[in-house]
């Protein structure tokens, strides 16, 4: 009791807000998003994303602020509080930001690295041979590492309120607008129509194969929609447990989890904007398509070096990453830390020294082998995050009734309204759909 009458809190609903939503922003967003919706038919890949998002996404954000309001505790020590035989949900959902932190700042240092050469030498990162050079020249990838680690662990030491909240609040607004800005340069470039075109419109041809209707392309849709989601709005990582258990009892959960995914779908949506119509003008299909580090850092540099005034663009988009990636990585950071202060009780400083060790130390695989990169990656997308997920749900929906979260979701006397149709998501919908994108990221169906 007296721990949670310890514990910090945003300084209300906007702090809150910003910061779930910084968290959601990231590096998601601008790599994965657009290429998927290339890939998957443009606008029904959209419309799919959108609807996914307003039935199941926003109701496991809902499940997962409420956990972490009503328990005032990190994911591990919230689920064991609630039903000590369930603690291995918060286990899972914790490993997954303890797992991708570390290659997430080896990341965030790549992106650094562009920025400042866009700033001093804008030829260099579209040149032959560039990217492969960088990455392994070791020496040189920690220097970027510990530029973009260094101040996102000052913004932990920092607390949470006098640290996070004051950060987001001023990366936020410089990221949005970056977006925008952007956004607005990129669509009005001419010849932009065609990609706009290609990003927007639903192309129904692709779920024919052979002139008759493929269900098995709609469900790859549906399913690489789903774990797109799941990955953006920061699902099943112990991050929106975390970040709830700071939020104010007077904040509208319901209200709060909308803003926050409305937020982070008009990014993605934006990046969308920024990176496909250029993409298609100069490099066709292929390149539109082309997703993760190979993107940001080969094909986007040369798509750059093709445009008018493309090094200005390359500069904001640079920028634009590093602010996504270092508030999301604020957000990894802060569960990890989290969840050792609550297990240990060690104080918050010696927990963060605890974590940037470990961050520097675990760093070291992924700063050395891109393909150890995509293998962690693997295991926290495909596997832990999807079998965390399908846990909650089976706990919210089976074990300790999703009448606890009502009660959460309306202290206060705040309204839950659409609390029928969240009982039938959580307890048969969500489960149901997450047991088929697993099977789908194991190669079972
Ligand atoms: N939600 C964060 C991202 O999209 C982790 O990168």
């Amino acid at each position: 009791m007296e721990d949670s009458q310890k514990r910090a809190n945003w300084s209300g609903h906007l702090g809150f807000v910003l910061a779930a939503a910084a968290s959601a922003v990231g590096l998601g967003n601008l790599w994965r998003f657009p290429a998927s919706a290339a890939t998957y038919g443009g606008g029904i890949f959209l419309c799919i994303y959108f609807l996914l998002f307003l039935t199941f996404g926003v109701f496991m954000m809902i499940t997962e602020i409420a956990i972490g309001r009503a328990t005032r505790l990190s994911a591990i020590k919230a689920f064991s509080s609630l039903n000590g035989k369930w603690a291995v949900t918060g286990w899972l959902g914790t490993l997954v930001p303890i797992l991708i932190l570390p290659y997430y700042c080896v990341i965030g240092g790549w992106v650094t690295e562009y920025f400042f050469r866009y700033l001093v030498s804008p030829g260099l990162p579209a040149s032959e041979g560039f990217f492969s050079s960088f990455t392994s020249n070791t020496g040189e990838v920690f220097m970027m590492f510990a530029v973009f680690t260094i101040p996102a662990f000052a913004f932990i030491f920092a607390g949470v309120k006098r640290g996070i909240e004051t950060s987001n609040s001023v990366l936020m607004p410089m990221l949005l607008a970056l977006t925008v800005g952007i956004a607005a340069f990129t669509v009005t470039r001419p010849g932009a129509s065609e990609g706009l075109k290609y990003l927007l419109v639903p192309n129904f041809s692709c779920l024919f194969v052979d002139g008759s209707f493929s269900f098995s392309m709609l469900s790859k849709i549906v399913l690489a929609a789903m774990g797109q989601m799941f990955f953006s709005l920061s699902i099943a990582m112990g991050i929106l447990i975390t970040y709830g258990s700071y939020m104010p009892k007077k904040s509208d959960i319901t209200r709060s989890s909308l803003k926050i995914g409305l937020i982070d779908t008009l990014v993605a949506v934006l990046a969308g904007l920024i990176i496909i119509p250029p993409a298609y003008t100069y490099g066709g299909e292929e390149l539109a398509r082309t997703a993760g580090i190979k993107l940001m850092f080969v094909s986007l540099p040369q798509v750059f070096s093709a445009m008018p005034a493309g090094h200005i663009v390359a500069v904001a988009f640079f920028a634009l990453c590093l602010f996504a990636a270092l508030t999301s990585a604020v957000s990894m950071a802060e569960t990890v830390v989290a969840s050792v202060c609550d297990l240990t009780k060690l104080s918050r400083v010696s927990a963060t020294t605890l974590t940037v060790g470990y961050v520097a130390i675990a760093a070291v695989p992924s700063a050395m082998s891109i393909d150890f990169l995509g293998k962690t990656d693997f295991v926290t997308n495909s596997v832990l995050m999807p079998v965390c997920a399908f846990l909650t749900c089976i706990f919210v929906g089976w074990v300790a009734g999703t009448e606890f979260i009502r009660r959460e979701a309306t202290a206060e006397g705040v309204r839950f309204r659409a609390y029928p149709a969240y009982r039938i998501v959580m307890r048969y919908f969500a489960p149901l759909m997450i047991l088929l994108i697993l099977a789908a990221c194991l190669g079972l169906i």
